[in-house]
């Protein structure tokens, strides 16, 4: 073999090398809605690296208020006409026989009102678990990922009782699909006063094989100020309850409400949060703002940029590392924008060994840089990777 020929060799398969050794979860999210991005915003299954993580979750499907899974969008999911996401995600394992495919159901726009209302009544619960199975099996799916966002909190939720019912839901799901071999995850909430609202977190810990902590979106334009999308700490300039929300501060809460560390997967964004300064001269934490940042020419939402256009397009931007947070953020004239990079996601992963937590989770993949339009392609995935070793 020649010299060229060894480096792409090892370049190829050292990713899954290092993973195996490390015995470390990378569960990414495959956001299926982003095949309908423009230009080179658009992310399908073709352009997953499946060498990359370990486990892949397609996000979403949905629930009907009797208890059955709904499927959000035919045409990117499971129809004859359209483009397969589910048979082409599974299909996956074939480049990785390691890999893990699970399908998500819930998420943002699913809310709380019918996951609420099938959580409260046994009967319910028990015939989601059964259709659950019967969707798996049908797809040939490895688990189940549950993304109730969040028990006891939105439209339609019950705050009352949400909270047990949760772990009622996840018992049947997990009594219906462990026998039969299938794995069951939940993704939960990265705020630490959420935590003790939505979650018996040491009895739900018993119950899933892991938690996808959605440690970020801590600061955003939401929020009258500017902040960090996903602090590692917490800043000497925060006031109330800002101390709390960080990543720090969330995994530990966790953990000291009795979660198994090798459980939890710390949940890492690749993108950023960006906001539009009141006054472009006031570009410090907590200036304030005047609304969301502009948006980007790839994923075209206010107030967010993927990685993938913030180091295509902006990478001339004055660039700032906030020592305090382990955070980057750019400012150019009243834009000022909070993200994730190759340097924060090293202290991430450090900090995700140093809890001996089970890995990493990524939301998600399609805002990383892959088409490797600014240097290699997936460098933060691939950053993730590395510091795992
Ligand atoms: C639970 O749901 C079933 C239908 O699946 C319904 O017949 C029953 O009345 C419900 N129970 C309660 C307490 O609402
Ligand atoms: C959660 O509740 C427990 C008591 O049930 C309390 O000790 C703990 O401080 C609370 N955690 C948070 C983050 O509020
Ligand atoms: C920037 O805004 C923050 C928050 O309002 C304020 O505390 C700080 O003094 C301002 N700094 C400057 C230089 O105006
Ligand atoms: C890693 O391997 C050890 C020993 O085989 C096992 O106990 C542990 O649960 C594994 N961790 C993860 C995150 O899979």
């Amino acid at each position: 073999m020649n010299y060229l020929g060894i480096i792409c060799v090892s370049f190829i398969i050292f990713p899954s090398i290092v993973l195996s050794a490390s015995n470390k979860t990378v569960f990414c999210y495959f956001a299926s809605w982003t095949v309908y991005r423009a230009g080179d915003g658009k992310f399908d299954v073709s352009n997953v690296d499946p060498s990359l993580c370990t486990h892949i979750a397609f996000a979403f499907i949905g629930l009907t208020d009797a208890g059955s899974v709904s499927i959000l969008d035919p045409w990117e999911s499971n129809d004859d006409g359209g483009y397969h996401g589910f048979k082409n995600i599974v299909a996956l394992k074939e480049k990785n026989p390691n890999l893990k495919v699970l399908v998500s159901m819930g998420g943002y726009n699913e809310g709380s009102q019918r996951f609420s209302k099938v959580a409260e009544n046994v009967s319910k619960r028990k015939a989601l678990a059964a259709d659950v199975l019967r969707f798996i099996k049908e797809w040939n799916f490895d688990g189940f990922d549950i993304y109730w966002a969040y028990p006891g909190h939105g439209d339609g939720s019950n705050p009352r009782i949400d909270k047990v019912t949760f772990t009622y839901l996840l018992q049947e799901l997990k009594e219906t699909l462990t026998p039969e071999g299938y794995l069951l995850t939940a993704a939960v909430a990265g705020t630490p006063s959420t935590l003790n609202t939505s979650y018996q977190i040491s009895a739900i810990s018993k119950i899933v094989d892991q938690l996808n902590v959605l440690s970020f979106d801590y600061h955003g334009s939401f929020d009258p100020y500017v902040g960090h999308v996903a602090p590692l700490y917490p800043s000497h300039l925060d006031q109330g309850t800002a101390v709390t929300t960080n990543v720090a501060t969330t995994i530990q809460a966790y953990l000291n409400e009795g979660a198994d560390s090798t459980k939890i997967n710390l949940g890492i964004p690749t993108y950023g949060r960006s906001f539009t300064l009141s006054d472009k001269s006031n570009t410090s934490l907590y200036a304030p703002i005047s609304g969301p940042g502009l948006p980007g020419p790839l994923t075209a939402q206010a107030g967010f940029l993927g990685y993938n256009e913030i180091c295509r397009d902006y990478s001339s931007w004055d660039s700032y590392w906030d020592d305090e947070q382990k955070a980057t953020h750019i400012v150019h004239d009243n834009q000022w924008v909070g993200y994730e990079d190759v340097k924060s996601i090293q202290y991430k992963v450090e900090f995700a060994k140093s809890k001996n937590l089970g890995g990493i989770m990524v939301w998600s993949l399609d805002t990383d840089d892959f088409r490797g339009v600014c240097g290699s392609k997936y460098p933060l995935l691939n950053a993730v990777i590395e510091n795992l070793k």
